[in-house]
């Protein structure tokens, strides 16, 4: 494990509840002395230092880290990371985990994603690029429902359809090709084969060569209980994913991480930094519906309380390009999260929700943890800014338990204008949906 600074200081970059998960985990690590966080929100600031610096200054965040004496910087969004961030951090001579521009590619263009995954021999869903509408809107009529449009680019986790409408399907593709939908980033559209089967999260920590797997971890990404509604960042998850066996975890290891690593070895980019494998289990098995660079959210707000041993190490020696895989194990039980979001997330954002009894859950009294995301105190009131406000997690020895813990504490909450998916883990527990109020107000 490299030596970093002493004392060894950490900045971690973003402001949502993944990267108050990765700043709680880090700081659990005996030889991390400080974690900092630039620019956090207000509920990750009450029990870490902010630096005021945002995700896409560059500039700031290397003068930060010299300032600061930052040993190393863990990079959680993927805007800063497609934007560079890691090379300049690098090239100023910081210990960085994260990868560079050119490695963030796979998840800033799916096509990208495609076109690696077909040279790697990745199992995927087969796809067709299309940069204008007509010759889309003919692929269209010529396959046959439901229809996966995606845009190329980055889009916030919101440039996917899934649909059998097809004036929902050519409305998206209108959209897209005018730029009016996702900007530059939809001009340039996928349609993909349909695949069937259950969804899971694996995340891997790559040095470049190497890589460790985590839990595997499920999350819920529609809006509305029952998977319905619309798709959203990740309305809450659990780890780990018993869908996922160890059959299903050395496939992916062996047809998926180490063909990808192995392909940006060999155009000299190599990958260091979070490989995040979205996958679809098919009766033939695995297939990758997805590539994120970085750590999930919300799934590092389970797998992190998952993992034992020191993730520091393990992400130090990622950066510097010399895994030590021994230095995590996994941990028993289970852990679940439940997203608070605004009540109209993520269609129709009402933007003035307040959740009353926070404190307590922020101060750790009640065996839950809560991460952080758009909550801002106004006042000494919580008011949720954004779409996803906070995430109430639990780890315990089973998951029914986890889940018990999780929706016990969001029960003891109150307030408007927020609101949350009661069937989180419902399903893997074993447990009917849990009653409450369909709103967040008590
Ligand atoms: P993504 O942003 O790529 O994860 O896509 C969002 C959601 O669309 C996924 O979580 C899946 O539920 C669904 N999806 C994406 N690609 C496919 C596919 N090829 N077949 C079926 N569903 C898909
Ligand atoms: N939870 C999915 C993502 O992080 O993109």
């Amino acid at each position: 494990v490299p030596r970093v600074t002493d004392p060894a200081r950490i900045l971690v970059v973003g402001s949502g509840g993944r990267e108050h998960a990765l700043a709680w985990r880090l700081a659990r690590d005996a030889e991390v002395d400080e974690v900092v966080v630039a620019p956090g929100n207000d509920g990750i600031g009450r029990s870490f230092r902010r630096l005021a610096v945002a995700e896409d200054d560059a500039d700031g965040l290397v003068a930060a880290c010299r300032d600061q004496a930052i040993g190393l910087v863990v990079i959680g969004p993927e805007a800063p990371l497609a934007a560079g961030l890691a090379d300049r951090l690098g090239a100023a001579g910081i210990l960085v985990y994260g990868p560079s521009a050119a490695a963030a590619r796979i998840e800033s263009s799916k096509w990208f994603a495609k076109e690696l995954m077909r040279e790697a021999g990745v199992p995927s869903a087969r796809a067709h690029l299309f940069e204008a509408f007509e010759p889309a809107r003919d692929a269209l009529r010529a396959c046959a429902p439901p229809w996966v449009l995606k845009a190329d680019g980055l889009a916030a986790g919101k440039g996917v359809l899934v649909t059998a409408d097809r004036d929902q399907a050519e409305t998206f593709l209108t959209g897209c090709f005018s730029g009016t939908r996702f900007g530059a980033s939809g001009r340039r559209v996928l349609i993909e084969e349909h695949l069937e089967g259950e969804e899971a999260s694996l995340m891997a920590v790559c040095d470049g060569e190497r890589f460790a797997l985590l839990p595997p971890a499920r999350d819920y990404k529609r809006a509305a209980d029952g998977d319905r509604g619309s798709n959203t960042g990740g309305m809450g998850a659990h780890a780990p994913f018993s869908r996922v066996n160890e059959r299903h975890e050395r496939e992916v290891g062996l047809r998926v991480v180490a063909p990808v690593l192995a392909a940006f070895a060999a155009r000299g980019t190599p990958y260091r930094g979070t490989l995040y494998a979205g996958l679809m289990l098919t009766d033939q098995g695995p297939r990758v519906i997805e590539f994120n660079c970085r750590f999930g959210d919300p799934e590092s707000q389970v797998v992190l309380p998952q993992v034992e041993g020191s993730l520091f190490a393990l992400l130090a020696s990622a950066a510097a390009g010399e895994l030590a895989e021994d230095a995590i194990h996994r941990g028993d039980g289970a852990s679940v999260t439940v997203a608070l979001v605004d009540e109209g997330y993520p269609d129709r954002l009402r933007g003035d929700g307040v959740i009353e009894g926070l404190d307590a859950l922020i101060r750790d009294e009640s065996g839950v943890t809560l991460f952080c995301a758009g909550i801002a105190d106004q006042n000494g009131r919580w008011t949720v800014r954004g779409g996803r406000a906070a995430y109430v997690t639990a780890r315990a020895a089973t998951l029914a338990e986890a889940r018990a813990l999780v929706y016990a504490a969001i029960a003891g909450l109150g307030g408007a204008g927020w609101r949350y998916r009661r069937d989180i883990a419902g399903a893997a527990a074993g447990a009917p949906l849990a009653h409450g109020p369909l709103r967040g107000a008590a």
